[in-house]
């Protein structure tokens, strides 16, 4: 038979789902892939139920239907600080996931080289192999995920086409600060790179820590590719609404790319998303509070546990130190934990470019109950583990 391409052939299949299968093999409580187990605000459900009975049903304009892009400008522009003109610098994606994928395929030619902090989100591996690009990784290390800043630099020397940075940040829990922004800033200013940000976690930060827009920073709207999505703001992780927001010659090209690859996002979760878009201030200030919530909750059940790690700053997920186990590897760990205890993690080397395999991730975006029933079942961990130093 013909071969397939060589561009499969550099990276594997997600880790993650793969987790999630095997959690759903042994029943255990699927800690692994971030989707929540509870349902999006009503508002957007009934609007759904709206949009099932009087449409749309046709495909909405490639770059996303007028409503939603009229409501998604209004409400970003609240929240970036910037100007956002819905006719010129937005296009609406199949999630945030094909948002990232169809910046790549514009902005790269063969051999690019793309900044890739690590641990990376896996997407970001096959985003630039599959766009032709060269990643150069800059190491985020453990246990406080800082990076270098001459190692930063060095990176830079090498005339990357852009940066991808995740903020706040999957798998680390990394909120970056305005510091440390602006230190990025002035590197992508002075070797002339754009800045690609993925923000899908840009209303879930922690004890006052503050989610700074890469865009909203002196001289970055130009230079920025912010990419987005709903998923996780709105719980509605299978409706896969996602944007790009960049000034308009970036988003020409964007256009292109996404009328290709999937015409268009689901026009009637279009229309119905639009009730999102209008909640008022109070809801992802009550969004916040849930999740610092569901934090709290699963935090408490680690500390219970007597398990180490990495306090997160932001998103929904936390990085655990199994160090203290003598596993062959964390995959290993992962794999007999969610057989044997019956909560699935992701072994932490499937983020890291780097070596590095004492880390175990998972995340907390689950009811209080399932959080409270995983920090049950973490309890045993000790007794049944037989992997101790
Ligand atoms: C950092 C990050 N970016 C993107 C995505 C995917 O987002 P979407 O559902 O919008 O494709 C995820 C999902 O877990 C994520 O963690």
């Amino acid at each position: 038979m013909p071969e397939l391409s060589r561009r499969i052939s550099h990276f594997t299949e997600s880790v993650i789902r793969r987790m999630t299968r095997i959690s759903n093999h042994f029943g255990a409580i699927n800690l692994s892939q971030g989707f929540p187990d509870f349902d999006p605000p009503e508002e957007l459900k009934e609007a759904l139920i709206d949009c099932a009975k009087n449409g749309p049903h046709q495909y909405a304009m490639t770059w996303g239907a007028r409503n939603f892009r009229n409501a998604l400008a209004e409400k970003q522009k609240k929240f970036m600080g910037i100007d956002i003109n819905p006719d010129e610098n937005i296009v609406v994606t199949c999630g945030s996931t094909e948002a990232m994928m169809a910046v790549m395929l514009t902005i790269c030619n063969a051999g690019d080289k793309i900044i890739v902090f690590s641990p990376f989100y896996e997407n970001y591996g096959a985003d630039t192999i599959l766009s032709g690009a060269e990643p150069v990784f800059v190491p985020l290390h453990p246990p406080d995920f800082n990076f270098d800043r001459d190692e930063l630099r060095r990176a830079f020397e090498q005339k990357p086409k852009a940066i991808i940075l995740c903020n706040p940040s999957n798998p680390t829990g990394k909120v970056f600060t305005r510091e440390e922004l602006l230190y990025i800033a002035s590197l992508a200013e002075e070797f002339d790179a754009f800045v690609v940000t993925d923000e899908v976690y840009e209303h879930i930060v922690y004890d006052g820590n503050e989610h700074i827009y890469f865009a909203s920073l002196p001289g970055m709207k130009e230079r920025t590719i912010s990419c987005s999505s709903l998923s996780k703001t709105y719980s509605i992780t299978g409706w896969r609404l996602g944007y790009v927001i960049a000034e308009p010659y970036i988003i020409d090209g964007v256009r292109k790319v996404h009328d290709f690859l999937t015409v268009g996002a689901a026009a009637p979760l279009q229309e119905a998303a639009v009730s999102g878009l209008l909640l008022p201030d109070s809801y992802y200030n009550s969004l916040k509070e849930s999740y610092t919530r569901k934090r709290d909750i699963f935090l408490s059940a680690l500390d219970k546990a007597e398990l180490k790690y990495t306090r997160p700053q932001g998103a929904y997920y936390v990085m655990v130190d199994i160090s203290e186990f003598k596993a062959a590897s964390d995959v290993e760990f992962s794999e007999w934990m969610t057989e044997h205890v019956g909560v699935a993690p992701v072994p932490g080397s499937s983020f890291f470019r780097e070596n590095i395999n004492h880390l175990i991730r998972f995340h907390f975006a689950k009811k209080e109950e399932t959080l409270l029933a995983a920090g049950e079942k973490l309890l045993l961990l000790r007794e049944k583990i037989p992997m101790r130093k």
